[in-house]
């Protein structure tokens, strides 16, 4: 195939691409800024990302995917069309662009994932389940037939997934992780504390002193904020152990998630589980005690893979190099006029 072979981690809060021979070459935040009245794309990536929160009335700060899939296709677009073109500059071939989607996703979030990546300068363009690309970029070898679970757990959505033999043998995604661990912070400071922080200041205190198993030795930070009465900006404390109550439930739905793909797993996938023990991988595989609630719950060895942020992208970048396996696999390449073949095959199944 003619063009450059490109993949990218189209995710909730971050967007990575690996370009072949290269490796990982952009990281940016999944935020666009645009001016209100004209619709002009005014920051993306990090810049954009500065202003969350801080934007004035003119301006509309927004992360154009939600929940691992696109909920805004115009700035998703605008997006993908600037990081490509920086990719791959003025290259006469448009790249062939494998994208990474939720493992659970239905027919038309697929297409408009692949519709996006057409309609933003790709020639060609398939998609590759999440757990999938993180299992193979944490280093597991995935076309064995024993099984092994790989949970993927990053801003908008936690994947859970048993591999074997190349494929996902049982499969969840459910909408809770890292974004909504936030909004809990951000709630409980506002219900039990009267004290309104933003999104990037909950995001701080998550990563610094947050914890989904409490900590023996209560660590403590000074965070700043708003007091709900007065209006007035006020430096106050927050210990671990609130971070814990705080995000609690939605740990809880994580763990019930994971015992729910448990139920669905066959007997004999579930004793290699037990041997290989659990791999998890996304940014909220960071949260301290994540890998210690999941191993409790289970009874099973849980590790973390090395550089999980990067995992799916590395794991893309691995398959680009062997594009055999996609084809063995079922994954095809498709181009503009392939994809609005399967939005009129699609609409009988409405
Ligand atoms: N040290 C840390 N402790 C806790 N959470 C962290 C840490 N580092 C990153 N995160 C969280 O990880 C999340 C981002 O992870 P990741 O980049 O894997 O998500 P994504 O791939 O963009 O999202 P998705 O896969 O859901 O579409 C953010 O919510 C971020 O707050
Ligand atoms: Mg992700």
């Amino acid at each position: 195939m003619l063009g450059m072979n490109i993949g990218i981690d189209l995710g909730t809060t971050s967007v990575i691409a690996y370009v072949e021979g290269k490796g990982i070459v952009l990281s940016e935040p999944s935020v666009v800024a645009y001016r209100n009245d004209n619709g002009k794309v005014i920051a993306m990536g990090k810049a954009a990302c500065k202003m969350i929160g801080r934007d004035p009335d003119s301006i509309t700060v927004v992360r154009p995917m939600k929940d691992g899939v696109v909920s805004d296709f115009t700035v998703a677009e605008q997006m993908l069309r600037f990081y490509i073109k920086k990719i791959c500059g003025n290259k006469i071939f448009k790249p062939n662009i494998i994208v990474s989607m939720p493992g659970t996703v239905t027919n038309l979030e697929r297409r408009t994932i692949l519709d996006v990546i057409t309609a933003s300068g790709a020639g060609r363009a398939c998609l590759l389940e999440e757990p999938l690309a993180a299992a193979i970029g944490s280093g597991i070898e995935i076309s064995q037939p024993s099984g092994v679970m790989i949970i993927d757990m990053g801003g908008g959505t936690t994947d859970i997934a048993v591999i074997t033999m190349g494929t996902m043998a049982v499969a969840n995604s459910v909408k809770v992780a890292g974004n909504l661990l936030n909004d809990s912070i951000v709630r409980y400071l506002r219900r039990e504390r009267d004290i309104i922080v933003g999104e990037l200041t909950a995001e701080e205190i998550k990563k610094k002193v947050g914890c989904a198993y409490l900590r023996q030795e209560e660590v403590v930070m000074v965070a700043k904020g708003k007091d709900y009465f007065t209006g007035m900006p006020i430096d106050f404390e927050i210990t671990s152990t609130e971070t814990y109550l705080a995000m609690r439930e939605y740990i809880n739905q994580i763990l019930e998630a994971v015992q729910g793909v448990f139920e669905k797993t066959p007997p004999e996938l579930v004793s290699d589980i037990l041997q290989e023990g659990i791999v998890l991988t996304g940014g909220t595989a960071l949260l301290y005690g994540m890998d210690k609630v999941i191993s409790e719950l289970t009874g099973v060895d849980v590790r973390i893979a090395d550089d999980p942020l990067n995992c799916v992208a590395n794991g893309i970048g691995k398959v680009l190099g062997d594009l055999f396996f996609l084809s063995e696999n079922g994954y095809l390449f498709k181009s503009r006029q392939d994809i609005s073949f399967v939005e009129e095959d699609k609409r009988e199944d409405f």
